[in-house]
């Protein structure tokens, strides 16, 4: 990160961007993404970049700090508390399985299977590998015993309910894959049918819920995360029974898509561990298509991005089974950089006979060449394509920069904000143009975010919440004034207490991002050498503010006055009016005495 003002910048690690709009303020403890509108506290940071909980956040940094935490079992937040409800079914699931799997007598059948797929015990310890028997009612059984939450249950997807209004299982017959999150809690399963029907879904997988987002997930990276940042390079295969065998073979630095395209948020979760990969697929026609589609994932997220093809027919379990690991070890080293496996798969196709097809193959190659960042290594990229298809290095080139182009048309954060983010922003700007009026209104709430108890206790003593006239800034007050009483008034607090998304990018927003009120109001107050932040001027911040509100109050009363012809309300007006002056006089006349 990079110092700019007062604040840390740098590039964002919970979207992908190209300009640095993440930023960390040191003084206030708190840390925002102008791009994606991510931010928050220490632990709202641990929480989302680590996928843990806030109990789990609290516990990482006391232990950095070498705080010992006493725990109070009150003061949980209901969320977590569901949350962890959440966790406690699927290890009991996990558990029953695991059981039937190691210790019953229906196991027998998943025994064998696991033995003639060569899984060792050891192998099926480290992946928690279990069995959901034959039948209808056989963890639901196990659940009640346990008086589990069968709500929760069937939305974790381990039961469903039938038209009679009758609970059962979802896994029978199947070997069990149970799917960790990278710090090792079980989020959701996989099971694998041993039944020999085409009707069925050869695997069946846990659906999305409040713990487990597939889009989100890389099974396997809890057990491999360590051998991949120490390798510095992760092999990305498809399936379940793929990542074991590498892995129980010796290559522990797998992470398996589980059978689709990876996707923006799985790139993003592996590039914590490294930004090296292989993508060993099946070699299959779908293989081929998940491997194109991944390639382009990898590369808009810098990754460098190499693929091994294995013969016709296998997958990478069939193969280290068939061959061994020096074999294996083998393809690793003769693994292709992504432009030359492109080549190969149009080579295969035909492309290249006719001229039509031929052009159109090269730019393609050009179009994901494109998507290489690193300006050096796509000038390296670009001559081997023109060596290869012997093409003047400077027609590639002007290919490559009308692609080059047409992606920096697109803005980097426009492009890539989630819909819910884009919201955000709409409503950011909505909240400006509703209230342009008062700029130290504005001020003030950036002050009581200020951390200073003198500058906060100044605000609080003199100006009553509901003088805020814009109703979220009010909103805000609200949470400073209430903490203050309390005695806590860390920005870092505060900003956890804010439960309205669109109120807390704005206050991120102003808080971090330097803005003048305007430059004549800085002149005049101090000569042009404000320091912000300190208490004078915040006593005039709060003497303008006052002042304004004064100001538009008696603009409404004239306007009340023009309006109606009730003449008892207009001598009462007036009066008011006549009082609101003297009002302003004298707060003018204290500023003038300083
Ligand atoms: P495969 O069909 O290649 O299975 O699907 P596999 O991993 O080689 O399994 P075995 O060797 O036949 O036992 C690859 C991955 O795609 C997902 C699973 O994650 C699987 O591991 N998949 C496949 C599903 O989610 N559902 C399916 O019905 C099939
Ligand atoms: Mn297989």
């Amino acid at each position: 990160m990079k110092k700019r003002g007062k604040n840390f910048i740098g590039l964002c690690p919970f979207h992908q961007e190209k300009t640095p709009s993440f930023t960390v303020s040191d003084d206030k403890q708190i840390y925002h993404c102008f791009g994606c509108g991510n931010g928050g506290n220490i632990f709202k940071f641990l929480m989302e970049f680590k996928n843990i909980s806030f109990v789990e956040a609290v516990e990482e940094v006391a232990e950095y700090l070498g705080i010992k935490i006493q725990y109070d079992k009150g003061v949980y937040e209901d969320k977590q508390n569901e949350l962890e409800e959440y966790y406690e079914i699927n290890i009991l699931a996990a558990r029953y399985f695991s059981d039937s799997l190691l210790k019953s007598n229906e196991g027998e059948e998943a025994r064998e299977y696991l033995k003639k797929r060569e899984i060792k015990l050891q192998t099926q310890r480290s992946f928690g590998i279990g069995y959901a028997p034959y039948g209808w009612g056989n963890f639901l059984l196990h659940a009640r015993e346990n008086k589990a939450d069968l709500i929760k249950a069937k939305s974790l997807g381990l039961i469903d309910i039938n038209e009679k209004g009758e609970y059962y299982d979802k896994f029978r017959h199947r070997i069990i894959f149970p799917i960790f999150s990278p710090n090792g809690r079980v989020i959701a399963f996989g099971g694998r049918t041993l039944e020999k029907r085409d009707d069925i879904a050869k695997y069946l997988n846990s659906t999305e819920s409040q713990i487990y987002s597939k889009r989100k997930s890389l099974y396997g990276l809890f057990q491999s995360k360590e051998e991949i940042r120490k390798l510095d390079r992760a092999i990305l295969v498809e399936g379940y029974m793929d990542l074991i065998s590498l892995y129980q073979a010796g290559v522990k630095n797998v992470v398996a898509s589980s059978g689709t395209s990876l996707t923006e948020e799985q790139v993003q979760l592996l590039s914590r561990f490294t930004r090296n990969i292989i993508i060993l697929f099946d070699a299959d026609p779908a293989g081929q298509k998940a491997s194109l589609r991944s390639i382009e994932t990898l590369l808009k997220q810098n990754f460098d991005v190499k693929v091994i093809t294995l013969p016709r027919g296998e997958d990478p379990d069939s193969f280290i089974i068939k061959y061994g690991k020096d074999k294996f070890d083998e393809l690793v080293y003769s693994s292709k950089n992504f432009l030359e496996y492109q080549t190969a798969q149009f080579e295969e196709e035909g492309m290249f006979e006719e001229p039509a097809k031929a052009t159109l193959a090269i730019r393609e190659l050009v179009r994901t060449l494109s998507l290489v960042d690193d300006e050096l290594k796509r000038n390296l990229l670009l001559k081997s394509i023109s060596k290869k298809f012997n093409l003047r290095e400077k027609l590639v080139e002007s290919e490559l920069i009308s692609f080059l182009n047409l992606q920096n048309q697109r803005p980097d954060t426009r492009e890539r904000m989630t819909n819910k983010n884009v919201k955000l922003f709409q409503n950011l700007n909505t909240i400006n143009a509703a209230s342009p009026e008062n700029p130290f209104e504005r001020e003030l709430v950036r002050l009581l975010f200020s951390g200073n108890e003198e500058i906060i206790g100044h605000i609080i003593d003199r100006i009553a919440p509901d003088l805020y006239s814009d109703p979220k800034l009010r909103q805000f007050a609200e949470i400073a004034y209430s903490g203050f009483e309390e005695q806590k008034y860390s920005p870092a607090y505060l900003i956890e207490k804010i439960n309205d998304e669109e109120l807390k990018s704005y206050i991120f927003k102003i808080t971090l991002v330097e803005e003048t009120i305007s430059k004549k109001w800085d002149e005049i107050s101090y000569n042009g050498k404000i320091v912000k932040d300190s208490l004078e001027y915040t006593i005039a911040t709060v003497t303008n503010f006052l002042i304004s509100q004064i100001e538009q109050q008696i603009k409404r009363n004239n306007q009340i006055i023009a309006e109606s012809k009730d003449e008892r309300l207009h001598l009462e007006l007036l009066t008011r009016n006549k009082e609101l002056q003297e009002e302003k006089k004298s707060l003018i006349n204290q500023t003038n005495k300083k």
